[in-house]
């Protein structure tokens, strides 16, 4: 037997699959049983009804996905009378996300999502790279990131999940303002910002022009993220990027991951979902691991990316080969 179960700060949750905000409704739960989910996170929602951006709002890539759909939503009221209730049939706890322009509607829309009793965590979203106009990014910037977060932390008891941004600068920074204005958890992250053009119109692929891309091609840079964020804060940090295999969410775990969202899977493979938790199970007892949480932060990190000094090296050895090869 293994013990799959994890803890997101206060939050804990009998595994660490979870669905990335956007990419799941409680449809899917005609074909997967929902109830197996490490907890259930809603669709972005915002004050007002929004229709979201133009079409096309998806493309395919060959490293995944780019979308561009721009938070459409019907609004906070339409969420907490039906939505909630919706999702309140199934046992995870239920992650509410939030978007708005300011840090004023943001601290108004967390007191109102998580005074919802059938609320059990507030995400906010400060990093849709495609929401126009005014964005609401706070993500880009820490000293925004933080005056937002600690609003937001003023108006709830319930634990505050901050969706980070790739597209930031030093989103090791942003995730620090975060926690130091009092969030329970870091979500890393958000779609990097992107382009594909149509070659046979010459317009872009999607109808916003830029959109954000997810899938295996953004897996290797959220990871270096994760790993990154992990070891300069304290609060959990759940891995969200490219996620399309049991290996990758150990990767992310090893690198510093507590828990891990799935986006661009659900929409290949929505059966992907529960797929994961016995995936993940199998691999663990296969290695012998009792406990997946002793995986959070368990990569060896033998520092030589720091310390190696390949002009040094004596001829020969990998690096120094590779060096001299290289400048011929
Ligand atoms: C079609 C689509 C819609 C999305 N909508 C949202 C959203 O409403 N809120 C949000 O925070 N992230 C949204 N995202 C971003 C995902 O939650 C996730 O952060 C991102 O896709 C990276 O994970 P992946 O590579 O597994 O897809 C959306 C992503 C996609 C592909």
């Amino acid at each position: 037997m293994v013990d799959l179960s994890v803890k997101i700060g206060r939050t804990h949750l009998k595994n660490p699959i979870m669905p990335a905000s956007g990419c799941f409704s409680t449809d899917i739960a005609q074909i997967v049983d929902v109830n197996r989910l490490g907890a259930l996170v809603a669709k972005t929602v915002s004050r007002e009804y929004r229709i979201g951006n133009p079409p096309p709002r998806v493309a395919e890539l060959e490293c995944g996905m780019i979308n561009s759909i721009g938070l459409p939503t019907k609004g906070i009221e339409y969420f907490l009378e039906h939505q909630v209730p919706d999702y309140a049939r199934f046992t995870p706890p239920l992650v509410g996300s939030i978007s708005a322009t300011t840090a004023e509607d943001f601290e108004a829309m967390t007191r109102e999502v998580g005074g919802h009793p059938d609320v059990d965590v507030v995400e906010v979203n400060i990093s849709c790279p495609t929401r126009n106009p005014g964005g609401g990014n706070f993500a880009m910037h820490e000293d925004h990131t933080f005056n937002v977060v600690k609003r937001i932390r003023s108006a709830t008891d319930k634990p505050v999940w901050v969706k980070l941004s790739p597209n930031a600068g030093d989103v090791v920074a942003i995730g620090q303002a975060a926690e130091s204005a009092g969030a329970d958890a870091l979500v890393v992250s958000n779609t990097l910002l992107g382009l594909k053009i149509n070659i046979d119109t010459f317009r872009p692929a999607i109808g916003n022009k830029f959109g954000g891309i997810s899938g295996p091609g953004v897996k290797p840079i959220i990871m270096r993220m994760v790993h990154q964020v992990s070891q300069k804060v304290k609060i959990p940090v759940i891995g969200c990027g490219g996620i399309v295999k049991v290996e990758d969410v150990v990767e992310y775990m090893l690198a510093g991951a507590s828990a891990v969202m799935l986006g661009y899977l659900i929409f290949r493979n929505p059966s992907a979902l529960t797929g994961m938790i016995d995936d993940l199970e199998a691999w663990c007892q296969s290695r012998g691991f009792a406990r997946v949480a002793d995986l959070t932060g368990a990569m060896i990190d033998d520092k030589i990316a720091e310390t190696f000094d390949a002009a040094a090296a004596p001829i020969g050895q990998g690096h120094k080969t590779f060096v001299l090869s290289a400048a011929e």
